[in-house]
């Protein structure tokens, strides 16, 4: 009640503003995708996300080494194979680009936390999430297979957390029947719980070799951005029953109202994922001198985290950490 309530004391300086903070933000928060490539000698930018490279394994510790000294305690692998087809063989096979990355990386970094995204999209001539019937259908069972033996394979290359991302009904229990078989009981598996069919992932596409479908488009498996809570609710039970140990909602800026729906009814840890063209936009605009980067890019995660998130995946992590540090 104005004049007695004055809102404004508590903004009244850089100190008082310190005190009464709300969110906190710190490179603890952050995981940091990282895109590993066969070949020698290859830091390859994308040209849809400035920034962001594509990776050969001689030459990735230099990027897992900025990460490190910038405070990131989490990465994760995304892989573009030397050649796909039509079963996505890259994902699963025991010399795989991911896999051959999480072995050297868990060698060089013991306590890092190493994730890795488990989908067939990038590896699949076809270029979808799953196997391809001979009239077009993503086929749900038989590719559930094929997805806990890759993330069985990265689990044993190293991986803490494996990451499925492919949207297939069923595939979180059968990726923790799959890691129990195996004795791999202390691996997480993060879910892509709340995922949809996205216009945001657009330069990801790019990034992670040409992994656009041939045909169609990821609609029948990935969520309708139409549909609301109660699918989103009913997507992360069912995962939550399945036995996953986070639950991820992606992209993040468009259902920032599905994070605070998540956090509001489930206790396992949220993570919203700051997808590709929510990068690509922020970066274009800086490039442009169209918006400040660091202001804009801390507004945007500090909101993610007040929104409910516990960890943000984001391109922007290895800036936002240093912009951080400086900041003392
Ligand atoms: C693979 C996968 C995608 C992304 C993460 N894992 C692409 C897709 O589902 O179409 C998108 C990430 C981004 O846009 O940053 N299924």
């Amino acid at each position: 009640m104005f004049p007695q309530t004055r809102m404004r004391r508590l903004r009244k300086n850089a100190n008082i503003r310190a005190l009464n903070a709300e969110i906190r933000l710190t490179a603890d928060d952050f995981i940091y995708p990282i895109f590993v490539i066969e070949g020698q000698n290859i830091k390859n930018e994308v040209s849809s996300m400035p920034g962001v490279y594509q990776f050969s394994l001689d030459r990735v510790d230099e990027e897992i080494e900025r990460a490190v000294n910038a405070g990131i305690k989490a990465i994760i692998f995304f892989g573009i194979p030397a050649e796909k087809d039509e079963v996505g063989s890259g994902a699963y096979a025991e010399d795989g680009i991911v896999q051959k990355a999480l072995r050297q990386s868990r060698a060089k970094y013991p306590d890092l936390v190493l994730m890795a995204d488990v989908c067939l999209c990038e590896y699949t001539s076809h270029g979808h999430c799953g196997l391809v019937s001979n009239d077009g259908t993503i086929l749900n069972d038989p590719t559930l297979e094929l997805l806990a033996k890759t993330a069985v394979s990265y689990a044993k290359a190293g991986a803490d957390v494996v990451a499925p991302s492919d949207m297939m009904d069923g595939r979180i229990g059968a990726l923790r029947q799959a890691l129990d078989k195996e004795g791999l009981t202390d691996v997480s598996v993060m879910a892509y719980s709340v995922k949809y069919a996205s216009a945001f992932y657009g330069p990801f596409r790019e990034a992670a070799g040409d992994s656009a479908p041939r045909f169609g488009d990821r609609k029948t498996y990935q969520m309708d951005p139409a549909s609301g809570a109660r699918q989103a609710l009913a997507e992360a039970r069912l995962d939550v029953e399945e036995g996953c140990d986070y639950i991820i909602v992606k992209p993040a800026l468009a259902y920032m109202d599905l994070i605070a729906l998540m956090r509001a009814n489930f206790t396992q840890p949220i993570v919203s994922y700051n997808v590709s063209g929510e990068y690509a936009m922020i970066k274009a605009a800086a490039l442009n001198g169209w918006i400040d980067e660091e202001k804009t890019v801390l507004e945007m995660l500090t909101g993610l985290k007040r929104a409910g998130s516990d960890l943000i995946i984001t391109y922007h992590a290895v800036d936002a950490a240093l912009w951080l540090k400086k900041q003392g």
